[in-house]
């Protein structure tokens, strides 16, 4: 009967994966141990403090259901997300930066006409949003799909209200580029929101004095064959909570100045009825491959 110290423990875990088919598996199971096993060490973790940390992640798959993904947001207050996309996009060759697709992206849409009003039914300033998708020399890419959404005057995303089963979709759409490479599109200025904090992570970032705050975004999804799939968003110039996302995801090249105008009629030559703001952002795509994320709910029933 083999009886191990500490040190011999983590070695004979390690043992245990020899005969892992898939090496890359076998790898990371390897890895995962001698990390979960260093932390135990370093930390002295006693049997009350590793009982909180089970009851923990016992509450957080708890915690996920059919519209949400408690793994996700603790994984991306944790800054693991954006670790992940940064060892994933580490040379950008000048393509647009990347940053989290958070849990509110629901998936495709049947295309949108360009120049819509995608918040005509909701409160807010008025904002006119035109983007254009070119490859790294700027060549323009038509036919590309561009999937926008970002959360309403109040912080809130239409899938988290209660109308969104049988009101369907706001704030969200899919736009095609033009022969130029272009869309535009009508909409509300986002706010800054705070994620959800009625779970585990939300009492985590309040027992560690964070606050739960993320600044005004549009999320942008641009998918053109031969190009990586593009997961962005871009944030709005001046936001107090752009140094401190919760999920740590700007970045400086996603910031834009939105301007605020009082030209009576908007780029697409139509009238405004108020001032208005102007978000223009061009996505630069880079060749590869990949396949564009399913919405992170789509593996996930309610218990
Ligand atoms: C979001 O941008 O929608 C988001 C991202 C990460 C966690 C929560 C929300
Ligand atoms: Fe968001």
């Amino acid at each position: 009967m083999p009886q191990f110290d500490d040190t011999e423990l983590t070695a004979a875990v390690i043992r245990s994966f020899e005969e892992t088919p898939d090496p890359r598996v076998k790898f990371l199971m390897e890895e995962l141990v001698k990390s979960l096993h260093d932390f135990v060490r370093k930390t002295d973790l006693t049997f009350d403090e590793w009982g909180a940390a089970i009851d923990f992640l016992t509450r957080t798959g708890q915690k996920c259901s059919s519209t949400r993904q408690e793994f996700i947001l603790l994984s991306d207050v944790l800054g693991v997300s954006m670790l992940v996309d940064a060892v994933n996009h580490r040379d950008r060759d000048g393509a647009t930066e990347t940053t989290v697709l958070g849990p509110f992206y629901v998936g495709e849409h049947k295309p949108t006409a360009h120049g819509a009003d995608i918040s005509a039914d909701l409160p807010g300033e008025r904002m006119f949003v035109q983007g254009r998708v070119t490859d790294l020399k700027g060549k323009p890419l038509a036919g590309v799909p561009v999937d926008v959404w970002h959360a309403d005057d109040d912080g809130f995303y239409d899938s988290q209200k209660p109308s969104y089963e049988t009101q369907g979709s706001s704030s969200r759409a899919r736009f095609i580029t033009d022969a130029d490479g272009r869309f535009f599109f009508r909409t509300i200025l986002p706010c800054s929101y705070p994620i959800p904090t009625d779970g585990p992570v939300g009492e985590m970032i309040l027992q560690v004095r964070r606050h739960p705050m993320r600044p005004a975004h549009v999320h942008f999804l641009v998918d053109a064959p031969g190009y990586e799939p593009l997961i962005t968003h871009v944030f709005i110039e001046g936001d107090k909570y752009l140094d401190s996302d919760v999920v740590f995801g700007v970045k400086n090249d996603l910031i834009a100045r939105v301007e605020k105008r009082t030209d009576p009629v908007m780029p697409d030559g139509k009238p405004a009825a108020a001032p208005w703001h102007l978000m223009r952002y061009d996505f630069r795509m880079k060749p590869g491959k990949g396949t564009a994320p399913k919405p992170m709910m789509a593996a996930t029933e309610d218990a």
